[in-house]
């Protein structure tokens, strides 16, 4: 495979083939896991492009190259995790900075903003961040990055990033957007004016629920310098095994995302039916409030789904531990599916006034909607539902 059929084609082909060349040593097809700490060196300051695992790895580095094409992306910063992605890219600031931040976002980042970066000088604002108007009027002088998701985690709410990067460019700040929950197959935020795409790649883009991991994508080469060197400076890479894993998820990337969301619709369908479900978040619903704005900005829909059910804070606990087939787990985006309870696990870090003032009630239930098959789904889903509310 050439350089230049490495950066063409179409996803499913940049997917397998982009970064990945045959290993220049032995032939090997797949990019071997060079499970090494550092490199021989012919001479002092004479090697080949790689020292010390720290600082680069060639597995490590086929996967950052994969990611950026997928991504629409010049370069691709892989880390150790999701957060260690969001506190690398954090690493630029400095004391005196200032975030605009979405109010409605993972936990994880929650919790770094408001308990360990203030720490260190950085402000931040919160805004609902599905109205440009309250982004605009929270950026000051000193406000270096707009922080969104979309579509949001727990409640699938849907954020125009075209909006916001016209904000960001406009005030000379960057905008960052977490695209965990749409992956580079249904979104590319580069392409919609966005600088810095941002993954927890332990979800749909490793897959199989088996490796954490994070990465940055970007276009602009002096940010990925400077992520470079506080990666390098401050430490928080994957080793290689996890980016092999990661690469192997990442090669079957479009076939899983196309799965998930054909059973996340047959699902969100099944489940508008139930009258033990009050109300069924999933941007695929033509009723849901971010469905045109979805259209517009992604590819589809994705394999998230959140409910919100009746009979209180009880019958949503009952549910989450009555289902066969959705294992009651922290994460998402995996082959299997899982259900989640948002407001004790993964937003259990944010106060329970912040968590009602975004919607995420007692009543709410999580599911990452697998790729098993969508019969057994749906029968798992209306079997716990019965045990749950007590009508079996
Ligand atoms: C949207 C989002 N961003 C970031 C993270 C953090 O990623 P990790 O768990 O890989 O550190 C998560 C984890 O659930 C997430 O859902």
């Amino acid at each position: 495979m050439t350089d230049e059929a490495q950066r063409g084609g179409h996803f499913e082909t940049r997917a397998i083939h982009a970064g990945q060349r045959p290993d220049p040593a032995t032939g090997a097809t797949i990019v071997p896991v060079y499970q090494t700490s550092t490199f021989t060196q012919e001479a002092i300051g004479r090697h080949k492009g790689f020292e010390y695992s720290r600082g680069n790895n060639p597995t490590r580095e086929a996967l950052e190259k994969c990611l950026a094409s997928l991504e629409g992306g010049s370069f691709g910063v892989a880390y150790a995790s999701g957060m260690a992605a969001i506190s690398g890219l954090t690493q630029l600031l400095s004391a005196g900075d200032h975030v605009v931040v979405a109010d409605d976002l993972y936990g994880g980042t929650f919790r770094l903003f408001t308990h360990v970066l203030p720490r260190f000088g950085v402000h931040f604002s919160w805004v609902d961040a599905t109205r440009a108007d309250e982004i605009a009027e929270a950026v000051r002088p000193e406000t270096r990055f707009l922080w969104v998701e979309s579509p949001t985690n727990p409640m699938l709410r849907l954020v125009d990033i075209t909006a916001c990067a016209e904000i960001a460019r406009g005030r000379d700040c960057l905008l960052v957007v977490d695209n965990t929950f749409a992956t580079p197959y249904l979104q590319n935020p580069l392409a919609l004016g966005a600088h810095v795409s941002i993954h927890s790649t332990t979800k749909y883009i490793g897959g199989h629920s088996d490796v954490i991991g994070g990465a940055v994508v970007v276009d602009d080469e002096e940010i990925d310098a400077q992520l470079r060197f506080t990666r390098n400076a401050t430490g928080g890479v994957p080793g290689p095994w996890d980016a092999w894993l990661t690469l192997r998820g990442l090669k079957t990337l479009a076939l899983r995302m196309r799965e998930h969301e054909t059973n996340a619709s047959r699902v969100a369908g099944f489940l508008v039916t139930r009258p033990e479900v009050t109300r069924v978040h999933y941007p695929g619903l033509p009723d849901h409030p971010g469905h045109a704005l979805a259209k517009r900005q992604m590819r589809g829909f994705g394999g998230m789904v959140t409910i919100d059910l009746a009979g209180g804070a009880e019958a949503a606990q009952r549910f989450c531990n009555a289902t066969r087939i959705f294992s009651l787990a922290e994460s998402l985006g995996g082959i299997e599916s899982l259900i989640g309870y948002p407001f004790l696990m993964s937003h259990g870090a944010f106060p329970r006034d912040e968590k009602l003032r975004k919607g995420i009630t007692e009543n709410t239930v999580r599911l990452s909607v697998g790729i098993e098959n969508a019969d057994d789904l749906c029968d798992d889903l209306g079997r716990a539902l019965e045990r749950a509310t007590g009508t079996a």
